[in-house]
């Protein structure tokens, strides 16, 4: 027996010695699936509550280490549902781990398989339990450890012959490493360079110059945008002028070069030609592209070029061995390095003001200071007031964004101030006296969070001395917090505060009481759009502050998570957050600050990108496109999407689902499909589009192709089957269609007396003139389920389900049932006369 994740497996051959209520629920399990053959499944895992089964057969249990699955029947006791998945041609299937833990085999083999759980153990294989699970991520994961598994032996990868021989080719002529090839077409600037820019570190009137610059994109991006830019690359640029500039980039350079001496001496060059900011990027493990021939300190890809792939820890550590500087981390992979102090605090300061937010335009205090600006009632100051309103309002608008009076070095506009006011002090005083109290106490408080938050960040950076640090924070300094050792103090016990879980989750509560993120009260977790950070309480900050000391620069990824019950903070990026209505997962990066230990996780390559649902609910109501992510989001779940349950959720399935449903995303919208789904394509759970067009006496006499023209009518059977037949398939099992669609070609040899224009059998099909043949829209049919009164059949139809019209013709025929999307729900009896004329009148279930 063996449990994984909440998950109890056990062998076929262990299942007599469970207990027989776990016995009982297996066999109930087992009888709802195919299997016949006790040779159709090894093992069955299922949870505590005894609902869900699933019946798994794997490749040879004796021979192979580790068993590949090859089929799963998934059962759903309370659903009695099953579903099957094959995997016998998947090219990355899941594995079975320690089989020794399934003792029912003899104890020969339950050593050898133990003994090969403890070597695997020992060398750290099972240290990442999500990295195991599936054939290719193991392979990898145990060549990443150096070894590989023969049997049921563990080896060095040095063993295998092919890539000794291969390692000894490559170090007899080292210029078998071909540098260049890694340098890629750019179409969009590097991640470094965009760094730069976002920081506001690379501006038009900087100079630029790119060591390394490969095929020389970003130069020409940048050129192109009006910045001043220089490159050189060994390879691609040999011949340029290599010279100073304030900003250098060194933009997955040392990456490439595997000889360590060189990779150091070419950081040294960079650094040196950075007369203010060297930007670096380097390659970042994870667990899906260290792949390659191991080779001096990194790997050699099939095309002979080398990659070093760096931990973010290691890449930080080396960076600082190197240089001797503190490297800041901006993004995974990406570290700035300061040759200029005052470069250097003012780029942290910024990093820690949520009034950079503001300066931007965009902030919801912003916007409720402005509605509360209230005139006061005194006469004759009112009126200097009022004649120098727009001086005095500037003047405010920098009080609040310090959250203190500014010192005269601060002012822009000193000397109109002091022209027009004759002091800054009688400037200062019209304010006081004409300016909104409350606004001012709470962008001063925010302030004084602001600055707390910056300086528990310090404990993060290397320190210079307090008389070197620029004027406007010892302002700040003694404004807020009296003394330096204050101000360290207030951040320091704003650190100390993180681990308490208490007040990190009244924080973020808080913040989400204010429209701000998403917490997630079953898991404790908090969600935070990367760009409202800065709206955030201050032990929130503090703690995604301690994060992006090993991430980098929170703002770079498109949502946060913290979790509060376990101390991690996540970092997820997605392909275009704001533009889409389902953006996809790009990079989650992993932060565990008790351990300081970061998981990178980068959804391309075999890994499917996850789908962001429901986004709005991470957003807030004042946003841009707020109110079309919420509609989006609504028409989905309209559409049952989150009723549905999906093996794997992708972007293609979700797809898929909708394209069952003959829609489409199209921008923020949800449309009906350009192009009518097949007829032998699903309609509803149960029925194929066929079972409705290719039914009825006439057409099977006629042999008609009876299909529609319109799209509208595919989608209006497709809520027919969905609202009123499946629920009523699911309650009364199969039935019978006698009659569904009815086409132009189909119309005319129809000879029974019928209201073609009333039935909704024509659902939304056009004469030729372009008007509907039915004016009721939706979409009908008849039918019978055998073996059952059709009187209670209509009875449960009319009770359970939206239905629009239903006539009930007698109990042994078969009923006529429509659906539209704002259903009349009426129901009729019809019986013929003696003389055979028809006669319809309501129907009133008892
Ligand atoms: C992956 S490319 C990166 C190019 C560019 N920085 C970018 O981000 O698109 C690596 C580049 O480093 C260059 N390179 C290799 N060894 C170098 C060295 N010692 N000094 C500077 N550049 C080097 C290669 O020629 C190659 O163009």
């Amino acid at each position: 027996m063996k449990l994984v994740a909440g998950n109890i497996y056990v062998h076929k051959d262990q299942l007599d010695g469970l207990d027989p209520m776990v016995k009982e629920a297996v066999r109930e399990a087992l009888q709802l699936t195919p299997i016949t053959d006790w040779s159709d499944f090894d093992l069955v895992r299922y949870t505590d509550k005894l609902d869900e089964f699933s019946f798994l057969s794997y490749s040879s249990f004796l021979e192979d280490a580790f068993p590949r699955l090859l089929k799963s029947h998934k059962v759903q006791l309370s659903k009695r549902s099953v579903s099957f998945r094959d995997y016998r041609d998947s090219s990355n299937p899941p594995i079975l781990h320690r089989k020794e833990l399934f003792s029912v085999f003899d104890s020969e083999l339950l050593e050898k398989w133990s003994a090969l759980t403890l070597a695997l153990e020992e060398v750290g294989a099972f240290d990442e339990p999500l990295k195991i699970g599936f054939q290719n991520q193991w392979v990898k994961t145990l060549h990443a450890k150096g070894f590989y598994v023969d049997g049921h032996h563990l080896l060095p990868l040095a063993n295998q012959d092919s890539l000794v021989d291969r390692i000894t080719l490559i170090e007899s002529n080292g210029s078998m490493v071909q540098r260049h090839l890694t340098a890629l077409t750019r179409y969009a600037l590097s991640a470094p360079v965009q760094q730069l820019i976002r920081c506001g570190l690379l501006m038009k009137e900087s100079s630029f110059f790119d060591y390394g610059c490969g095929r020389g994109d970003d130069l020409r991006a940048l050129l192109d945008n009006g910045y001043q830019a220089g490159g050189w690359d060994p390879h691609f640029a040999n011949e340029q002028v290599i010279y100073e500039a304030d900003v250098v980039n060194l933009g997955f350079v040392l990456n490439v070069i595997e000889d360590p001496l060189e990779r150091s001496l070419a950081l040294k060059k960079a650094l040196k030609l950075a007369q203010k900011v060297l930007s670096v990027g380097v390659m970042v493990a994870n667990e899906n592209n260290v792949s390659g021939t191991p080779y001096a300190d990194g790997v050699l890809t099939s095309r002979q070029t080398f990659q070093k792939y760096f931990s973010q820890q290691e890449f930080i550590d080396y960076l600082f061995a190197q240089t001797g500087l503190m490297p800041f981390p901006v993004a995974p992979g990406i570290c700035l390095l300061f040759k200029d102090e005052d470069v250097e605090q003012r780029f942290l300061l910024g990093r820690q003001t949520s009034r950079s937010v503001v300066a931007e335009g965009f902030h919801y205090r912003r916007e409720q200071r402005i509605r509360e600006r209230v005139p006061r009632p005194r006469a004759v100051k009112q009126s200097i007031f009022e004649a120098n309103r727009e001086l005095l309002d500037e003047l405010w608008e920098q009080t609040l964004i310090l959250g203190r009076e500014p010192m005269p070095e601060e002012l822009l506009n000193l000397s109109q101030l002091i022209d027009v006011f004759g002091s800054l002090k009688r400037a200062f005083k019209l304010n006081w006296n004409n300016q909104n109290a409350t606004e001012f106490e709470l962008a001063s408080k925010q302030r004084l969070e602001d600055l707390t938050v910056y300086f528990a960040m310090e404990k993060f950076r290397q320190q210079r001395p307090y008389k070197d640090q620029p004027t406007r924070l010892k302002t700040d300094v003694k404004y807020f917090f009296g003394s330096l050792r204050s101000a360290q103090d207030a951040g320091f016990s704003l650190l100390k505060s993180v681990p308490d879980l208490k007040s990190l989750w009244e924080d973020a509560k808080r913040g989400a009481e204010c429209g701000v993120g998403f917490f997630d009260e079953s898991t404790d977790q908090y969600f935070i759009p990367a760009d409202k950070l800065s709206f955030q309480q201050p032990i929130v900050r503090a703690c995604v502050g301690c994060a992006a000391a090993l991430y980098g620069d929170a703002a770079s990824s498109s949502l946060i998570k913290v979790h509060i019950r376990s101390s991690k903070v996540t970092f997820l990026t997605y392909d275009d957050f704001y533009g889409k209505p389902i953006p996809l997962l790009v990079q989650r990066v992993k932060i565990n600050l008790k351990t300081l230990r970061m998981d990178v996780f980068t959804y391309d390559g075999p890994f499917t990108p996850i789908p962001l649902l429901e986004k709005s609910r991470f957003l807030s109501e004042g946003d841009q496109g707020f109110l079309e992510q919420f509609n989006f989001d609504i028409r989905l779940r309209e559409e049952g999407f989150f009723e549905h349950e999906f093996d794997v959720l992708s972007f293609e399935t979700i797809q898929k689902f909708l394209h069952d449903a003959c829609l489409q995303i199209s921008g923020f919208d949800l449309l009906l499909v350009d192009k009518a789904p097949d007829v032998g394509a699903p309609c509803g759970r149960y029925l194929m589009f066929r079972d409705f067009f290719l039914c009825g006496e006439t057409q099977a006499k006629f042999q008609i192709f009876n299909l529609p023209k319109q799209v509208e009518t595919y989608r209006a059977y497709y809520l027919l089957a969905k609202n009123v037949l499946d629920p009523l398939i699911d309650y009364f099992g199969p039935i019978k269609l006698t009659y569904g669609f009815c086409g132009s070609k189909l119309r005319p040899l129809i000879k029974k007396r019928v209201s073609h224009d009333r039935d909704q059998h024509a659902s939304f099909e056009k004469k030729r003139n372009g008007e509907f043949v039915c004016s009721r829209g939706g979409a009908a049919c008849d039918f019978i389920v055998e073996h059952e009164d059709m009187y209670e059949v209509a009875e449960w139809v009319a009770g359970n389900t939206p239905v629009d019209r239903l006539y009930f013709h007698g109990s042994d025929r078969p009923i006529h049932i429509s659906y539209k999307l704002v259903p009349d729900g009426e129901f009729y009896q019809v019986e013929e006369s003696d003389s055979g004329k028809q006669l319809t009148k309501k129907l009133i279930f008892s």
